[in-house]
């Protein structure tokens, strides 16, 4: 059995960056963490108690609220990957909806938001045997990670992609308000001044516009299996 090692991948939003972590983490039996998930869960925290609107945000109540926020990994066999849960209660559903989406960029931009999962993020890595996919991973969290992997494809075939996926859950969202939520979290994941969206120097990137998931898979497991072979 080959050594374990780290897999970073990062991309802009609805790049399938997911979809390939699980194909890896499956594969490779690897843990599997979305930090995505970790950002919106304190989102969702952050709606709950009316801290953020569409035109008001208590960053401060927020900070100061952070030690009280505790976020699980829970690993369900039936669907083979740890959902997401927040102080006790399971948000996967929630977390995902496009009200989240529309905030979570926000609450993504505070440092003390970034330091507190970072951490986390770190000590669920320490082991290695992780494929963990966002924003910052192989810039911020595991700079040091033997793989990593960037991720983008055009803005309207990411936007198709997320409202395939809301129709099929049977949220009742247009197409462009979609596209419009993908292009400005990309806009403010790129430009924010806490470690913004950046291509790691020594990433691969890939993009997926025109392949399909298999090929994509391929090409990946063809990435890991060079690293590993020099371990
Ligand atoms: O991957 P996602 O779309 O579920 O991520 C939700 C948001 O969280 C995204 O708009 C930016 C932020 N994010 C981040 O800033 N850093 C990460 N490592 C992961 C996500």
């Amino acid at each position: 059995m080959s050594k374990k090692i780290t897999i970073a991948i990062d991309g802009f939003s609805s790049t399938g960056k997911s979809t390939l972590a699980k194909q890896l983490a499956n594969k490779l039996g690897y843990v599997y963490v979305d930090t995505g998930a970790m950002y919106r869960a304190v989102t969702l925290y952050a709606m709950q108690k009316e801290y953020i609107s569409a035109d008001f945000f208590n960053k401060e109540a927020l900070i100061k609220a952070l030690p009280k926020i505790k976020l699980q990994f829970i690993f369900n066999s039936d669907l083979g990957f740890g959902e997401m849960f927040l102080n006790d209660s399971n948000v996967e559903k929630q977390i995902r909806k496009i009200e989240v989406s529309g905030f979570v960029s926000k609450v993504a931009e505070i440092s003390e938001v970034r330091s507190k999962l970072v951490e986390q993020q770190q000590e669920m890595g320490k082991n290695k045997g992780i494929v963990m996919d966002g924003r910052d991973i192989g810039t911020v969290v595991f700079p040091e990670a033997e793989l990593k992997i960037f991720m983008n494809a055009t803005a309207s075939t990411r936007a198709q992609r997320r409202y395939d996926e809301l129709q099929a859950k049977g949220d009742q969202v247009t197409y462009e308000a979609v596209l419009k939520n993908v292009e400005e979290r990309d806009y403010i994941d790129t430009h924010r001044a806490d470690s913004p969206l950046i291509v790691a120097e020594d990433a691969t990137e890939i993009d997926n516009s025109n392949l399909s998931r298999d090929e994509q898979f391929d090409l990946v497991i063809a990435l890991v299996n060079e690293v590993t072979k020099t371990l």
